[in-house]
C-alpha cells in the first residue's frame, strides 16, 4: 500500500507566543511542526519544549554546516532535545555526515533514546545553475541534487529535503525507503507568495513525498485549522 504523506506546518513566526497560538489552534489536525532559524534564534530550546508539551513533534530546520566535530555535537544536542527530525547541508561532505551519524548512534545508546530522522539539504531551491556555477559546481542542478542525495544515503542519512519537481526523480533513483520532505507546496486556491516552483499537496502525495512542509497557506489564513484540514483532505485523495 502507498505510504501516507504527512503534513508539517512551518512555524515561521517571530515569537514563542505566536507559535503557541498556532500550535494550539492546529493541534487537532496537525502532528508535526517545523521550527526554523528565525524562531529558534529568537526563543531557543523552550519553543521546542512548548511544542512537545502539546504532544506534537518538531522538525528542527537549522541546516547545520560546520566542521565534523561541531555538527556531530549539534546532532547529539538534537537527540537530547527530542526533536523527531533535523537537517544538515549535504555539501558539508561525507566526513561531516558520517561523524554526525556516529555521534547519534553513540548518544542514542547512552540515553536509550530513539535517533531522530536526519535529512540532508541538497541544492537550495533559491539556487539555479548559474549560481551553482559561480560557487564552483559545474553539474546541472538536477545532477547535483542526485549526487548529494547519494552522498547522504551513503553516510547513513534517512533522506533529503527536496523541491516538488524532484520527487519523482529521487523516488526512482533513491528507492522507496528514502525520506523525501517537500516544501514549496501550494493548494490550487492559494497564492504563490515568494515560491516559484510549487506543487500541489495532491501531486506531492501522488508522487511519493513522505512529508510536505506548508507555512503561509495555513498560518496566514483567516481559519488556519480549516486550511490545514483542506490540505490533509486533498492529500487523502492520493491514497
Ligand atoms: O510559507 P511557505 O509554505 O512558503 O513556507 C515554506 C517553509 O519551507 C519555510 O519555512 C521555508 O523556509 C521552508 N523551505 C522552503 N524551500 C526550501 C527549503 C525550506 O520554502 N527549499
Amino acid at each position: 500500500m502507498k505510504k501516507k504523506t504527512e503534513l508539517i506546518v512551518a512555524l515561521d513566526v517571530p515569537a514563542q507566543k505566536d507559535a503557541q497560538v498556532l500550535v494550539k489552534t492546529l493541534s487537532p489536525a496537525v502532528k508535526y511542526f517545523k521550527i526554523g532559524m528565525q524562531l529558534f534564534t529568537a526563543c531557543g530550546p523552550s519553543v521546542v519544549e512548548m511544542v512537545h508539551e502539546h504532544k506534537r513533534d518538531v522538525f528542527l530546520d537549522l541546516k547545520f554546516h560546520d566542521i565534523p566535530n561541531t555538527v556531530a555535537q549539534a546532532a547529539a544536542s538534537c537527540l537530547r532535545l527530542g526533536v523527531f527530525m533535523f537537517n544538515v547541508h549535504a555539501i558539508g561532505g561525507s566526513v561531516m555526515l558520517s561523524a554526525l551519524m556516529r555521534a547519534l548512534d553513540d548518544e542514542s545508546k547512552v540515553l536509550k533514546k530513539k535517533k531522530p530522522v536526519v535529512l540532508g539539504v541538497t541544492v537550495l531551491t533559491s539556487m539555479d545553475r548559474q549560481q551553482l556555477n559561480k560557487v564552483g559546481v559545474i553539474r546541472s542542478v538536477k545532477n547535483e541534487v542526485v549526487h548529494l542525495a547519494k552522498l547522504c544515503k551513503g553516510a547513513g542519512l534517512d533522506g533529503v529535503v527536496c523541491s516538488g519537481k524532484e520527487i519523482k526523480l529521487l523516488r526512482r533513483v533513491m528507492g522507496e525507503d528514502f525520506v523525501l520532505v517537500v516544501p514549496g507546496v501550494r493548494p490550487k486556491t492559494a497564492g504563490l507568495d515568494d515560491q516559484k516552483r510549487i506543487v500541489t499537496p495532491l501531486d506531492a502525495a501522488r508522487w511519493g513525498a513522505d512529508y510536505i512542509v506548508v507555512g503561509r497557506p495555513i498560518a496566514a489564513q483567516a481559519d488556519p485549522l480549516q486550511s490545514a484540514k483542506d490540505i490533509l483532505a486533498e492529500m487523502e485523495q492520493a491514497c
